[in-house]
């Protein structure tokens, strides 16, 4: 016996270490999907580890809320871009928290705290020479005034002829060019022909890093992958990166450079420093003892292979030549497909978050997630029959198994206590042994392969309770205790496996430790038995995923692809159809079926009236024979609110309901003509009754 503790070793629990950790900045101006999510449940899972270890852990995050992008989104939604990013900063922190992404704190890079890490590391790097300034020439729309990102400029492409290309690559046959290149440019803001301008810009010269940035990425702060995508591009050379833009840009203006602005990316990663400055103001945690450039903390930053150039270049470099430490860690994951494809809206694979959550278990995901996740680069793919039969097999059938085989009989028969001894002493410690490996796993974002160890231990387990048949010897005389000591051995078995899963499904273990009445569990906890133990009723803690939900999840999604489309012309620069800076609506063919979705019908025009604000529309509400429609119809150079009404026209049904500034639109009226005054509204015969179907 030992009589001083202070002599006792704790065996196999490390240091406490200090770890701040981040996953990307998600853009402000549009949802989190199942693809985000790999990301953020891939770092959650690794934070929740470090905090069950006992190290002192911190995962932050926060929106990101500048550019043009954002800027004409919020143009197009006829709102300031503060509305905007205010409103999406909601919309995701919602999203994260219905999939328990336990972010201490999630903040935004529009703000103070990042305002002033944005100008301290600027002027820093400037101070010590590394920011230079010169003129370029650029694309211009010269009637929206601005200048225009790659994305923003569309035309034919130089190659195959395919029209309507955006940027610098062809979605048709894949080449690349300078946008200067396409033929018939336009600007997708304004449809205006770009011209060519020159503006004075702001550099960052990143070449002056190269040797730092080499020995750093040689120190192993990064996968070996990506080291060797990195030396691809010192090869290249390292080119003096541009972080000024022009306004309008929504975003920081820079101190001493009037009407210029911090490119959206200059700011972006250092808003993982704003968001851990806001917490560290809220909590008292020591900031700087995270960020001085001698710091014995570590910092991990968790992204996708995207966005690698930036995150092991330009993000090392500006801390660097700012005097801030650098990263300990950067780690990319790789892209979700789903069904081995691309997430795609049209075929309902593009799956929101929101989506998701309204018809599955958000620990379903994590846990398939986790079951494929490496510390890799590689792909993964959510194979939908695949997730539904793995998470049925391993968390309903082998895990949550164990305690509803086991409960039962501890309940009815031993008042919900558990046994003073264990059954198999040898059983248990191989159990708790096999933690080690699992927590080494772990450590190493290998979850995948962690998931396997959990799982072997899962097989052991209901091995031992079909060796033992707990439901036969229930049914003999004189025979209590043993039943008494196999189910409590169950019972402890399935806790440890709790305990390792818990990173991973920390509802289900929340739930878990209600039924088992203990301390939230950490990772050594699990070295000592619950013996002689109260425990609580045991209620289902999963049930088995359902393939009509899944169904369901796709249908959905194709529902929000249509409203979507509707929402946005459909347009990869993410700009409403009703704006100005639509997309040009020349459609490509649509085949019959499609078209036969459309149901046409019959409407009488039981009421129009002007809309306050509005130059083009009329508000029309619809009688379909009893049911009535608010619709939105731009034909108010066309009519006379009053010639409209009672009036019967036909309108298309079925359209999604379609959110505009001025309200929710119900459907589509059918109007035909060059425009302006002449707009006619189509009329059926004579005879018609409203509600009636078109044919
Ligand atoms: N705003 C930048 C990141 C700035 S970090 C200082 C950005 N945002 S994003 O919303 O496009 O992506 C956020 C993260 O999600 C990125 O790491 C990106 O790689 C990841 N993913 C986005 N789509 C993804 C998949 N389909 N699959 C896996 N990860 C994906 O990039
Ligand atoms: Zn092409």
């Amino acid at each position: 016996m030992f009589t001083d503790c202070s002599a006792v070793p704790i065996a196999d629990m490390p240091e406490p270490r200090k770890i701040l950790i981040t996953s990307a900045l998600p853009y402000a101006n549009g949802s989190i999907h199942l693809g985000h999510l790999v990301e953020y449940i891939q770092t959650d899972i690794w934070s929740r580890f470090q905090k069950m270890r006992g190290h002192e852990a911190y995962y932050v995050c926060a929106d990101d809320a500048h550019g043009t992008p954002i800027m004409l989104r919020a143009r197009a939604e006829g709102i300031e871009p503060e509305q905007l990013i205010e409103r999406v900063w909601h919309e995701h922190t919602e999203d994260f928290a219905g999939f328990e992404i336990g972010f201490d704190n999630y903040h935004s890079t529009h703000s103070e705290e990042n305002r002033v890490c944005a100008t301290t590391i600027y002027e820093r790097n400037r101070d010590a020479g590394h920011i230079v300034r010169r003129t370029i020439s650029q694309a211009y729309d010269p009637e929206a005034e601005m200048f225009l990102p790659d994305r923003f400029i569309k035309g034919t492409c130089p190659r195959c002829g395919a029209e309507d290309q955006y940027g610098d690559n062809c979605e048709v046959c894949g080449a690349t060019y300078a946008p200067t290149e396409l033929k018939n440019a336009v600007s997708a803001v304004s449809g205006a022909t770009p011209i060519k301008k020159d503006s004075e810009h702001l550099f960052f010269k990143l070449g002056d890093f190269e040797k730092v940035l080499r020995d750093w990425h040689k120190a192993g702060h990064v996968q070996a992958e990506v080291a060797n995508k990195l030396n691809e591009w010192f090869e290249a050379g390292l080119n003096d990166w541009d972080i000024s833009r022009d306004a309008p840009y929504f975003g920081f203006e820079i101190p001493d450079a009037a009407g210029k602005y911090f490119y959206v990316w200059l700011d972006a990663p250092i808003g993982y420093m704003a968001s851990f400055r806001n917490y560290c103001d809220k909590t008292g945690v020591d900031f700087d003892a995270f960020w001085d450039a001698d710091s014995d903390t570590e910092l991990y930053h968790f992204i996708g292979k995207d966005i690698i150039y930036f995150h092991a270049l330009f993000w090392p470099a500006m801390l660097h030549g700012a005097g801030f430490r650098k990263p300990t860690g950067v780690y990319a994951h790789g892209f979700l497909t789903v069904d081995g494809a691309k997430m795609s809206k049209s075929r309902g694979t593009f799956i929101k978050a929101r989506t998701y959550l309204k018809h599955l278990n958000p620990e379903y995901l994590r846990y398939y997630f986790a079951a494929k996740l490496s510390s890799g680069v590689d792909d993964l793919d959510l194979n939908l029959e695949d997730f539904a039969a793995r998470v049925n097999a391993d968390l309903v059938g082998k895990v949550v198994n164990i305690a509803s085989r086991c409960a039962g009989f501890i309940k009815k028969r031993f008042d919900n206590r558990l046994n003073d001894t264990l059954d198999q002493p040898e059983l248990y410690a191989t159990f708790v042994k096999a933690g080690d490996e699992i927590a080494e796993l772990y450590e190493k974002r290998e979850f995948g392969r962690a998931v396997r160890e959990i799982m072997a231990l899962a097989d052991l387990a209901n091995q031992y309770i079909d060796d033992k048949a707990p439901w036969v010897i229930a049914k003999q005389d004189g025979r209590d205790a043993e039943l008494h000591a196999i189910c409590s051995m169950g019972i402890n078995l399935f806790r440890v496996l709790i305990g390792y899963l818990k990173p991973i499904v920390p509802v289900m273990a929340a739930q878990t430790e209600a039924f088992l009445n203990v301390e939230p569990m950490r990772w050594d906890t699990q070295a000592e038995p619950l013996l002689d133990h109260k425990i609580n009723a045991f209620k289902p803690l999963m049930t088995r995923v359902d393939r009509d939900r899944i169904n369901a999840m796709i249908e959905d999604s194709k529902e929000d692809l249509a409203t979507e489309q509707q929402a946005t012309g459909g347009g990869s620069a993410a700009v409403a159809a009703d704006s100005p800076l639509a997309r040009d609506p020349i459609a490509a063919t649509v085949d019959f079926a499609d078209f036969a979705k459309v149901d046409l019908r019959v409407a009488r025009i039981a009421k129009a009236e002007h809309v306050e604000g509005a130059d083009k529309l009329l508000r029309l509400t619809l009688d379909l024979g009893g049911e009535m429609r608010n619709v939105f119809a731009g034909i108010k150079a066309a009519y006379r609110p009053e010639d409209l009404e009672g009036r019967l026209t036909v309108m298309v049904a079925n359209l999604a309901p379609r959110k505009m500034k001025f309200g929710v639109s119900e459907g589509m009226v059918l109007a035909a003509g060059p425009g302006g005054e002449d707009i006619f509204v189509l009329q059926p015969d004579d005879g018609a009754e409203p509600g009636m179907k078109v044919k």
